[in-house]
Order: C-alpha cells, then structure tokens, then sequence
C-alpha cells in the first residue's frame, strides 16, 4: 500500500505520519508538503530516515505537478491534511485559504480520479480531514452529530465546509472512494505557538499577557492529537466508503477555564507562587463571527468503528507543557523563524 499524507509536518499531519511509518513498516508512505509557515520538518526529526518514508516538498495548488506526481507513484489512497488552518488568518487573508483549502483539494481529488478511473484496483481511499467547524456555531444545548447542516463562518470554516463538498461531489458524481471526518480542536506536542493552547504556554513561559477574547466564555471541545491520529488510523482503515464520521473528546472548556487551568499548573512546573501566572490574562477584543461553542457527538465512531479517546484531558495537558519546557530549541526556532533552515539542512544540501 502507498499512501500520500499531505501536510505531514503540520501540527496533526506529523503525529499521523508518525503512526503511520511506525504503525505499518509494510507500507510505504509519503509526506507531501509545501512547508508554509506552519510546516516544519523538526517535528519529524524521529522518522526521517526510515525506509518506508519520503518526504516530497510541493504545492497542492500546483494542478501540473500534483498531476504529474499520481502518474509517476500511482498511490493507492490519499490521506488529506494539508490546510491552512488558522481562523485569525482567514479573516485577514481568506484568498490563501480558498487557494489552498478548496483548489488544493479539488486538484487532489482529479488526481485520484484519474487514477481510480485508470484502474479501480488500485486507488481504493481519499480520506479527507475536516473540522467541526463547518457546522457553524451551538447554544449552550446540543451537539453536532453527522446530520448537522453545514453553517460555516469564518472564511476558514467556510473554505473547509466547500471542500467537504467537492469531496462528496466526487463520490457521488465520479464514484471517488471517499471518506471525511470532522474533528473538534486538538492539543498536544508541535502545537504551532499562534493558537490558543500553545500560544498561552510560550507567553506564560516569558511572562507576557495571555490575550484572550471577549470574555473568554466561548467553549471549545478539546482532543488530544494523539487521539486525533488513532481516530484517522481506525477510520482510514474500517470504515465505510463514502461515509462521515465526527470525532471529538467529549471534553468541552470554557476558554477562560483552559487559560486558568493551565496558569495552575505551570505555577506548580515553573516554581512560581501559585496565583502568578493568572495576572497575566488579559481580555482583549473579540474575534470578528467568533463562534461561542463548538461540542462533538462522536457516537457513530465509537458505535460503528469502536474508537474512543484514550487520554484525559488532565493526562494530556501535562504532557502537552512538559512537551513544550522540554523542547526549547523547537520553541525558539519557530518563534524565531530558524526552522526554517532544517528543510535546507536535511533535503536541500543532502
Ligand atoms: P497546520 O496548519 O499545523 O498544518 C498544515 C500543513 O499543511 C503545514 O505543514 C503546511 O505546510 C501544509 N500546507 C499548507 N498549505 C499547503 C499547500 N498549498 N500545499 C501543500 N502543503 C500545504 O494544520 P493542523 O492544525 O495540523 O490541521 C491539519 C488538518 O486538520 C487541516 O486540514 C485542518 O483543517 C484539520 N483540523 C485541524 C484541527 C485543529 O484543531 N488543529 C481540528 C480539526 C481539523
Ligand atoms: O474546532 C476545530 C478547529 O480548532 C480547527 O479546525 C482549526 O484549524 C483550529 O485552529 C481550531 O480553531 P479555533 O479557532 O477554535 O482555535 P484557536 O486556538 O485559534 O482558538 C481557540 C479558542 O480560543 C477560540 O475560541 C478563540 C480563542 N482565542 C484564540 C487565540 C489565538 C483567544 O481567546 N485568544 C487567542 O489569542
């Protein structure tokens, strides 16, 4: 089996690559990633030299070259990540994400199509990985379940809920073996430090504020990437073509709860008098569309395909800053921009 995983050094992309080179040495797997800012090859140090991995640099919005690349490896399934991701971003720039999000996909699935079309043995899987976020935005009641119509907001949710589309355009319109699924917010190691979680780490870290927005009352439902990665692992490999699946941690949080949380125990880590780190919140202004709560019914996965997540929040919490405390160098150089000598560094010069 050769399967494409496209941004693998992404935040979640690089724990499934991870899984996947480690979980299955029979398969041969490729990372395909245009290395944005939020691309970065450190996160794959580990792996980088077993044999049944390479990593292919190269831009999903590049019709010719993704074309061109389905002929030479003739994959037999696709694992979808590469994204932009940051909902700040797309309110300022939401072009990129169209680019990147809704072309870069819809080129992917014409590759695959060719490919399933040329011999339907052969391509058997383009499992797209979305977000929660396409179903808009809950009162304090409810959660989504697969059924949920599609409500995007920003224009990264919208970009991510028109892909979705075409995604199931090209199962229903081409016979494309396709599968989504939609997660809630992850955390975890190789976080990049712009969003929530590991922003508030880093400024805790070097005792600047923790901006938060509006009131901090918006609730997030929050997954280990751990997690995420089995999640996508059990989906990839038992579930039915064509199908969608919610994956979520049952684990909802005000912001301001999280941001309080985690004051508390890098007081304990840091050996700062309990109560320090909470005088640097600071509430800012509010996100423009900020969606107040986002809740996850993952009941079809853990019904259908058994999955449920395997680390609490607590658990994964204290991974996730220790993680962070004792990767430094990783920190420092993707605040500082460094990180982006490791491509040079280990492909370019080699
Ligand atoms: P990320 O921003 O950390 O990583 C995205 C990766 O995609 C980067 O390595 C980047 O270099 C690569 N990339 C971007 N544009 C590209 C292009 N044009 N061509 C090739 N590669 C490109 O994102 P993430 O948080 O790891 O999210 C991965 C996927 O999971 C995304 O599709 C996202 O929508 C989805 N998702 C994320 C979360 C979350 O909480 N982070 C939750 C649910 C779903
Ligand atoms: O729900 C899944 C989504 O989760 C993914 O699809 C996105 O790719 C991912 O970025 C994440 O989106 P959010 O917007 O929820 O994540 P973010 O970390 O940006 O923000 C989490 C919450 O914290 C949100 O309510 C906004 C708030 N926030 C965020 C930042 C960066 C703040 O209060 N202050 C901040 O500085």
């Amino acid at each position: 089996m050769k399967v494409l995983i496209t941004g693998g050094a992404g935040f979640i992309g690089s724990h499934v690559v991870r899984l996947f080179v480690s979980k299955y040495p029979n398969y041969t797997i490729h990372n395909l990633d245009k290395l944005t800012y939020a691309g970065n090859l450190a996160n794959l140090k580990d792996i980088e030299n077993k044999p049944n991995y390479k990593f292919i640099k190269g831009d999903i919005v590049d019709a010719e070259f993704i074309d061109e690349l389905f002929r030479t490896e003739k994959y037999n399934a696709v694992i979808h990540l590469a994204a932009e991701s940051h909902v700040d971003r797309s309110i300022t720039n939401p072009l990129e994400f169209v680019m990147t999000n809704v072309i870069g996909t819809v080129n992917l699935l014409n590759a695959s199509k060719a490919l399933y079309k040329s011999d339907n043995n052969l391509f058997s899987k383009f499992y797209h990985v979305s977000t929660d976020e396409v179903y808009g935005a809950l009162g304090d009641e409810g959660m989504f379940t697969e059924e949920t119509a599609y409500d995007p907001h920003s224009p990264y949710s919208a970009s991510k809920a028109s892909s979705d589309h075409f995604v199931r355009a090209y199962h229903d319109t081409y016979g494309l073996p396709v599968v989504i699924s939609n997660c809630s917010n992850n955390y975890g190691p190789n976080h990049f430090p712009e969003k929530l979680i590991p922003l508030c780490i880093n400024n805790i870290k070097h005792n600047r504020p923790l901006p938060i927005y509006g009131k901090g009352e918006n609730v997030r439902d929050w997954l280990f990437v751990e997690d995420h990665a089995t999640a996508i692992d059990t989906i990839f490999h038992k579930s039915k073509l064509g199908s969608t699946y919610n994956i979520g941690g049952h684990n909802e949080w005000k912001n301001i709860d999280v941001i309080r949380l985690l004051c508390k125990l890098m007081d304990n880590k840091l050996d700062r008098p309990e109560g320090t780190n909470e005088k640097l919140i600071t509430f800012v202004k509010d996100r423009a569309g900020h969606d107040m709560r986002y809740a996850i019914d993952a009941a079809k996965l853990q019904n259908d395909l058994g999955w449920v997540p395997s680390v609490t929040f607590e658990e994964g919490l204290n991974r996730t800053v220790d993680w962070y405390l004792s990767n430094e160098e990783w920190l420092n150089d993707v605040t500082s921009g460094n990180y982006a000598n490791y491509y040079k560094e280990q492909y370019v010069n080699r």
